[in-house]
Parts: C-alpha cells; structure tokens; sequence
C-alpha cells in the first residue's frame, strides 16, 4: 500500500459517477489519483506531468481516448493507458490494445478487476522505465568496466553483459584475436554477485593435454610420477567464483568430455582420487575461432558447446567499429604517458589518418602495442607517422577480397610475404596451422617473419 503511493494515475471520464468511483477506489488503494472531466483537458495534464497510469473513457469529449493514446505513443511517452469503454465499443477497445494500451475496463467497472489490472499495468511501466534508465546510462557511456567504446556493436555487448552478469548461465564470448574477450568475462564476474570471489584464468593453449587436466582438476599425492603432494586445480580454486577458459576450441576432445562431466554435475575428482569434489562454479569460456567450423571439424564437442553457449557474447572486430579509434587512442595514450612518465598530448593528422585506413588484424590489442611503442618512441608533444610501425604492412586485404588473388607485377619475394600473411590472418595468427597450410615447417615460418620484421625495422630507420 505504502508503496502504492509512489504512482500517479489519471482518471479521464466525462460521467461524475464514474471518475468519482474509480478514483475513490484508487485512493482506497493508496495510488495517488487526479481527475478530469474532458479529453483535452486530461491530454494536457498527460503531456505536463509524469502520470505512471492513465484511465481513459473512448468516448470522452473533446480529445477521445484513442486520440489520447495516439499521441502518448507518438511523444514516446511512458505512461500506460487502460481505456475505460460501454458494452457497445469493445471492438474499438480492442483496437485500442493493439495501439499500444495496456487493457480495457468495461463500464460499469468492477472494483476486483480493477484491483488486478493497475499493479499489473503498474509493473510494466516500471519495466519499461528502468529499461530506458539502462538505455540511457549506456548511451551517456564511453566506457562500461574497463572496455572503452560506445559503437553501438559494443552497447550490445554491454547490456548482455548486464543481462547475464547476475545469473548462474555459463557464458561463450567469441571473436577475433585481441577484441576483448578476457576483458569481457572479467566484467561479467565483477557485475555478478561472485565478484568478491575468485576470477581464475586457464589458457588451454598453454599446457599438453595431461598438464591440463592437472591444472583444471588437480590431483592427488602420488597420481603419477612427481605428484609428490596433493594439489587443488582450478576449478576448486574457482569455489564461489568464476573459471574462465580460454580458447576452448584448442583443448584435446577428451578433456572436453571431462569438462562436459563436471559441468553437467557440478562435481568432479582429481587426478587419481576416489572422492567426488562438489564446487559451485560459473564457467565463462572464449575462442577466437569461428564456432560453426570448430563444430564442424570436431574441434569443439557439439555437446559442450551447448552446454557453455546458454549465452553467447560476440564482440566485434575493431575494424567494425572505428568510430571508437579516437576514445581508445586517448585512453591508451594516457596509460603509456602514466607508465612511462611522458606528456604526449595527441597525434598528428597524418599519423591519424593512417591509423584510420589500417584495418587491424590483430584489434584493440594491437592499437595498444602500437600507442605504446609511439609513446616510448615520441620525443615531443604529438605522435607521429615516424612513431608508427608500417601499418600496411600486413597487405590490405580490403583491396583483394579473393584469398588466392595475386598481384601481377610484384617480386616473388613481396608475393611470398603476402600470401605468407594472407594465410596468417586466415588462420587467426596460428603459426603451426597457417605453416601447414602452406607446406613449411614451423621453423621456417619463424625465420621468414622475423626475416620480413627485420626489413621492416630497416625501411623505418631508412
Ligand atoms: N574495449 C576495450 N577497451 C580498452 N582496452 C581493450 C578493449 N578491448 C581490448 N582491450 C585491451 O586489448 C588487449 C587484448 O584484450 P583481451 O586480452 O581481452 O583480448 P582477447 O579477445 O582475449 O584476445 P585473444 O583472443 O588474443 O586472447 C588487452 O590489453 C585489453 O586490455
Ligand atoms: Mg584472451
């Protein structure tokens, strides 16, 4: 009832009867009510004052209630419209719904219907408005957590994160290499109410399957050779937090059958225990690879995707939102002037204009190395084109959108060194992969970019 108080309802009707009826009930309730006999009239208190709720005759005189509802909905306002009818105009109340009114009381109106029908109508504009509040606070944001960015791809992203922070769903955050993605799950479990647990990390690119297993479950005294004492893995550190594990496409399919188990039932053993450890545990999971093609080459278990992807978040490449270069240049150069006790103030045109034609393979992570090197770089006041690495020297793959292309009229040595990074940026920068693509041994790999690095070193101090 006390709480009832807080709301504003209208009531609009041309017979005393009525409007003195409904709003003594209301009042009887504890809703703040006003009265008026005329549609105009009652538009322009609706236009003027923030009524959570207004109770409109069809048929009122001067502006009728349809016409009342129209412009309510037109001007985007917030308040809910139930419309007050006689037996005769129902279809036209139902008409009325599909514009956008929340219900329809028949006249004479009955005290327990009424009863049933305003808190309900009351709980959707209390929706509606907390809704536009978020809207409006994402909008009014350049930064959400640590991500900086407003593009509307990344608003996106910010308000799944909201939706999902809170909940117990296990999250998949998909995208290309350096977009974002651990930056992402650290926001989840800072908004959700495991903050003030554990976040723990596993790269499962980092360790052999065996060695993986082991940081995941952990094992017990003597499990194999060299276990000379227990040790807890992740998942238990992770009790009351977060596990978040990084490129999943790249763990072995038998520990992902492993992972399915303690995901499915919440407990698990270590390695080489009988007891069956019980955590409560939110699994936040990346991969940079393209989820359909890891699925269709087997590469991620159809069943554990499902099991992790309740949620999927996928974050753009910063190609797909470079009206948020200038935010995240601004930022990174106040972090590398911090870390480096520099002053830079900006960069030149010249040096923006390249840093806007590039198309960053390697993303926000990349535009961080490259402000960091400028800054450690810079001598004076501004950054410039001199700071910068070559930036086209990966080939600009807006030009030949067809990867076999090749350019006549160039050195075999250049073709060699763009398809050589052609293929990288098809691979996502997997060196092993993109060197089996190509027929060369890893090592090989390593010595013609290091070799294709050194030129470029060359040329700049040319
Ligand atoms: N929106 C952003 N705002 C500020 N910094 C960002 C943003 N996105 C990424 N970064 C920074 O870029 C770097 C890469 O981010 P992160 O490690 O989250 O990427 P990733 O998607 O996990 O990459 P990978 O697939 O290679 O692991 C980090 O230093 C991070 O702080
Ligand atoms: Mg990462």
């Amino acid at each position: 009832m006390a709480k009832n108080s807080q709301y504003k309802i209208l009531v609009a009707d041309d017979e005393p009867a009525i409007t003195e009826g409904l709003s003594e009930l209301l009042k009887e309730e504890g809703y703040k009510t006003t009265k008026v006999y005329d549609g105009t009239e009652a538009w322009e208190l609706v236009e003027n004052q923030p009524f959570n709720l207004v109770l409109v005759d069809l048929m009122i005189p001067g502006m009728n209630g349809l016409e009342i509802l129209d412009e309510i909905k037109k001007k985007d306002l917030l308040t809910e419209v139930i419309i007050i009818t006689g037996k005769g105009t129902i279809s036209t109340a139902v008409e009325a719904m599909k514009a956008g009114a929340y219900d329809y009381l028949t006249k004479p109106v009955q005290p327990n219907r009424l009863r049933t029908i305003i808190p309900r109508a009351l709980e959707r504009q209390d929706l509606v408005m907390t809704n536009k509040k978020l809207e409006e606070t994402i909008k009014s944001m350049s930064r959400y957590e640590d991500m900086i960015g407003q593009h509307e791809k990344m608003r996106q992203v910010y308000r799944l994160v909201d939706s999902v922070a809170d909940t117990t769903a296990n999250v998949l955050i998909t995208g290309e290499s350096g977009t974002g993605k651990e930056l992402v799950a650290r926001a989840i479990h800072n908004k959700s109410s495991r903050a003030d647990g554990p976040f723990i990390a596993v790269n499962c690119t980092a360790f052999p399957r065996d060695i993986l297993e082991n940081e995941l479950f952990g094992h017990e005294k003597g499990a194999f050779t060299g276990a000379v004492s227990e040790k807890a893995g992740c998942f238990e550190m992770a009790n009351g937090g977060t596990l978040f594990l990084d490129e999943i496409g790249e763990m072995p399919a038998d520990t992902q059958a492993k992972l399915l188990r303690a995901l499915e039932e919440k407990r698990f053993r270590r390695l080489g225990g009988t007891q069956e450890i019980v955590v409560d545990v939110r699994v936040i999971a990346a991969t940079n690879r393209n989820i359909k093609k890891a699925l269709a080459d087997g590469a991620l278990r159809e069943d554990l995707y499902y099991r992790l992807s309740v949620m999927e978040i996928d974050l753009p490449p910063l190609r797909e939102r470079m009206s948020d270069l200038i935010p995240l240049l601004n930022e990174f150069l106040s972090i590398f002037n911090e870390r480096n006790t520099k002053d830079v103030k900006g960069f030149a045109p010249e040096c923006l204009d390249a840093l806007r034609k590039y198309d960053w393979p390697g993303n926000v992570r990349e535009l961080k190395n490259v402000v960091e090197r400028a800054v450690i770089l810079s001598t004076g006041d501004t950054i410039e084109l001199k700071h910068l690495p070559k930036l086209t020297a990966a080939p600009n793959l807006k030009q030949t959108t067809d990867a076999e292309a090749v350019s006549v009229g160039k050195t075999l040595h250049d073709i060699e060194k763009e398809v050589i990074f052609k293929t990288l940026k098809m691979t996502k920068n997997n060196k092993t992969k993109a060197a089996k693509i190509l027929g060369i041994s890893l090592k090989t790999m390593h010595n013609k970019l290091n070799k294709y690095y050194l030129e470029r070193e060359l040329e700049e101090e040319s």
